[in-house]
């Protein structure tokens, strides 16, 4: 399904007590939505069951994100990480979202999960700028070599303070 949703600058605000979950099979289409979640995005849950979780993904978010995503993902970790999200009407929400892989007894991939809540106001600030740094990058470069580009500017931003990437989000 291709969707062209033009994105305006108005933000939807998560509330304190509100988690955005939703699960994938290992396609990474969408096989659970809460309700917040379609509240949020704007879709009721048969427009959201089968359908690839890029549909909330915003313009503004750098590929190389996605990519360090599945990249930890396939390799059975969790990731965590901001996410600013686009809605069905063209709004935005930013999320601090949790996202790992699913197995079974055997310890197959079965698909995958995540839980978003409400961002720290710090993080979105930091994050919303070292996005916006590494799209211009992206842009620059051209796609086949925008991922490669831009990587170095999300790895600087933790590795320049010497920690994880992981404390460093958990931290911020
Ligand atoms: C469980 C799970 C949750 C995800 N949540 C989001 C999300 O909230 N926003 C988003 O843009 N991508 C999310 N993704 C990643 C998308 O599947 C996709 O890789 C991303 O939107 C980039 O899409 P693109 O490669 O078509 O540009 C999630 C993936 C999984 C497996």
């Amino acid at each position: 399904m291709k969707r062209n949703i033009a994105p305006i600058a108005r933000e939807r605000v998560m509330r304190e007590e509100d988690f955005i979950v939703s699960k994938t099979d290992t396609k990474g289409r969408i096989t659970y939505a809460n309700r917040i979640f379609m509240e949020f995005a704007g879709y009721a849950e048969d427009e959201l069951l089968g359908v690839q979780h890029n549909i909330v993904r915003h313009p503004d978010m750098p590929r190389a994100v996605f990519e360090i995503m599945w990249q930890e993902l396939s390799a059975g970790h969790e990731f965590f990480g901001y996410l600013k999200n686009l809605a069905s009407d063209g709004s935005y929400y930013w999320t601090f979202a949790h996202v790992a892989p699913t197995h079974d007894s055997q310890g197959h991939t079965t698909g995958y999960y995540s839980v978003r809540r409400k961002p720290g106001s710090a993080g979105v600030a930091l994050f919303a700028a070292l996005y916006e740094k590494m799209l211009a990058t992206e842009r620059e470069a051209g796609p086949k070599d925008a991922i490669a580009a831009s990587r170095p500017l999300f790895e600087d931003a933790y590795e320049s303070r010497g920690t994880s990437y992981e404390e460093f989000v958990l931290a911020v």
